[in-house]
């Protein structure tokens, strides 16, 4: 009998900062494959949390001139309240520096060591402290770390060891017979080719700072952040503290991570294990980079997006579902504003959001909102019950190879079927026609039968617009309540009263195309002084003010910049009544391409400051000058 338990994990983020998007891809897709499961009736457990020790950390604490423990629990409340927003419905948060975890790692580490598998030594040789990883020479690139090309430091000190070289065939033979433990090919494709070209003993210990877990036999060592930040997996269950629990979900079905930390999951990780005399998990999934650009999103190039701000703009699911949509699983994929933009208002707004509107709309005219009691099955009704079928056997078993966006397409090409399905069949036709009643009852129930449908499949992507579906189905109980597997074709309850409810995702128009407040601003791109001077600035004195009819952040503006008038369309609506800026000096772009907007004409651009916490302020001078006074 197959394990009806299903244990996925997310990698434990550093608290080194706050997330930014790409962290926010992970554990989406960590929540969706978790939700499926759920809807499949698994028992699942998701696991996720925050890798707190190392030096790293203690660093930075340092910077900011805080304790490492304050730091972090500044930071780790950040990505708690990240994952609300984003609607992670995780069963537990590790933080490493929980005492449950402590005592794990440190039993760990004493069973291996008292195997023969942990040795003592010394260290000498390179460490990347951003990646907290150990380089011989032989790996370096011009010097610098080969992963993050960043510098490495040179240690020397005195280390305990742990006994990979005499794991590597053993593992080399797991992974082997074993072809799904790293997925995808590609992925384990690099790591038995790693494996092979040899593999060292891997140092454990620390002693040159103190932010960790002391080695319990040697207070002076702490523990390797790699080695404390794996064993979360297992903290996370239960291993010391609930015996019954760990045998239930060990080994993990799935450690989903980012393709750069594979190598700690699928060789590190498997080496301790076994070491350890534990199983080895099912499943390490490498998923690509999302990226910004074309360019991988970090701190220090300045081109990290906030989730938090995207939420804000957009609306969570829309948010869920252009990550899982967009990126094709297990590839690189990248973010952009026009295709955020273009799958909200093409996939969302459209087909989904236009489906259920349009329904409800034609129940609410033919029927007074009352689903009817269908009459009998023609051609074109069995053919979009067939549909249905097909495509809950398709996202099962995309589902099952974690094809997330392809699942996605699967549930979208069916929305597109019952989109063409209200075309063919006509409904507002056959309302016109006494003798087609029946025929009217059968597509109007099978519309409402498939959006009941629909609602099942998008839930583990979008659930709360899932949920909100379904409570305009007229449905009463939960959704969740039900089983993927069990829907049948024809138990949408005949007599129930949908209820209308505004569009559920609203199109996203011109004027918000622009990137949100927090725009991803690529801050360390330097130009010179020529680029600079290419930008004409100019100070330009309101004349008039007034709002734009329809568009609730738009102020249309006449400005006199000395030498002519001109107009100008600003979003500052939300930021400044019309009469507020009459008379201001401000700084004007006066050489941006003119443009309208909604349908008004735009030449130029009046510069304002951004406030982190969403506060606009038009720039001005400090004292009166002349309309026209060129800004440089
Ligand atoms: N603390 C370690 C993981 C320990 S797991 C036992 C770590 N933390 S991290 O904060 O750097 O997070 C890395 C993970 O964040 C990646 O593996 C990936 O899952 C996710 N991502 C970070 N940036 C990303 C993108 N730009 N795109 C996709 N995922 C990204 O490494």
């Amino acid at each position: 009998m197959g394990k009806n338990t299903f244990y996925i994990t997310t990698p434990i983020y550093y608290p080194s900062d706050k997330l930014h998007i790409g962290h926010a891809y992970t554990t989406v897709a960590a929540d969706a494959i978790a939700r499926y499961h759920r809807l499949c009736g698994k028992d699942v457990f998701f696991l996720t949390g925050s890798d707190e020790h190392g030096q790293k950390i203690e660093r930075i604490a340092k910077e900011r001139g805080k304790t490492p423990k304050e730091y972090v629990d500044e930071i780790v409340k950040g990505f708690q309240h990240l994952w609300q927003k984003l609607d992670i419905a995780y069963d537990d948060f590790i933080r490493t520096t929980e005492e449950r975890h402590c005592r794990v790692v440190q039993e760990l580490f004493r069973k291996i060591y008292e195997k023969g598998d942990i040795y003592k030594g010394e260290y000498k040789g390179w460490y990347c402290t951003p990646c907290e990883t150990f380089f011989p020479e032989s790996r370096l690139v011009d010097g610098n770390c080969p992963d993050c090309g960043r510098p490495v430091e040179l240690l020397q000190e005195e280390s305990y060891f742990f006994r990979m070289s005499k794991y590597a065939d053993r593992l080399l033979e797991y992974i082997e017979a074993n072809p799904d433990f790293i997925q995808p090919t590609s992925r384990r494709n690099e790591m038995i080719q790693f494996i092979k070209s040899g593999l060292e003993d891997l140092c454990v210990s620390r002693t040159s700072f103190s932010w960790g877990i002391p080695v319990p036999i040697d207070e002076g060592h702490v523990i390797y952040v790699w080695f404390d930040a794996l064993t979360n997996y297992l903290t996370g269950i239960g291993y010391l503290d609930d015996p019954a629990m760990f045998q239930k979900y060990w080994p993990a079905d799935v450690h989903l991570v980012g393709k750069e930390i594979v190598r700690f999951h699928s060789v590190i990780w498997p080496i301790i294990l076994m070491a350890a005399g534990l199983e080895l998990p099912k499943k390490v999934y490498g998923h690509g980079w999302l990226l910004f650009d074309s360019d991988k999103m970090s701190k220090s190039k300045g081109n990290v997006v906030d989730p938090l701000v995207l939420i804000d703009r957009f609306g969570v699911d829309a948010i869920r579902y252009f990550l899982l949509r967009e990126i094709s699983f297990g590839s690189d994929g990248n973010f952009s504003w026009e295709a955020l933009v273009g799958r909200i208002n093409a996939d969302l707004a459209n087909d989904l959001g236009n489906l259920v509107h349009r329904s409800s709309a034609m129940m609410k005219k033919y029927y007074k909102g009352i689903v009817p009691e269908p009459g009998p099955e023609r051609p074109i009704d069995a053919a979009l019950r067939e549909e249905a079928a097909n495509t809950k056997a398709k996202l099962v078993s995309l589902m099952e190879e974690l094809d997330l966006s392809t699942a996605l397409a699967t549930i979208w090409r069916f929305i597109g079927a019952v989109n063409k399905y209200i075309d063919e069949a006509a409904p507002w036709a056959l309302a016109k026609d006494e003798s087609k009643g029946d025929e009217l009852a059968r597509v109007m129930y099978n519309l409402a039968e498939s959006i009941r449908w629909i609602a099942l499949f998008v839930y583990p992507f979008i659930p709360s617009t899932a949920k909100e579906i379904w409570n305009r189905l007229g449905l009463d109980d939960e959704l969740t309540a039900h089983l993927l597997g069990e829907v049948r074709w024809g138990e949408m309850p005949s007599g129930t009263a949908i209820r209308p409810g505004s569009p559920l995702f609203p199109r996203i128009e011109d004027e918000d195309k622009e990137p949100p407040a927090k725009a991803p601003a690529k801050s360390t791109v330097e130009i010179d002084i020529e680029e600079f001077a290419r930008l004409d600035i100019r100070l330009a004195r309101v004349i008039a003010a007034e709002r734009v009819a329809g568009a609730d952040k738009l102020l249309k503006l006449k400005v006199d910049l000395g030498s002519e008038e001109r107009q100008i369309v600003a979003g500052l609506a939300q930021h400044y009544k019309p009469e507020e800026l009459v008379g201001k000096n401000v700084a004007l772009l006066a050489n941006l391409k003119p443009t309208k907007i909604r349908g008004e004409l735009s030449q130029g651009m009046v510069l304002a400051a951004v406030a982190d916490d969403g506060r606009v302020r038009a720039l001005t001078v400090d004292e009166e000058l002349p309309a026209g006074s060129k800004i440089r």
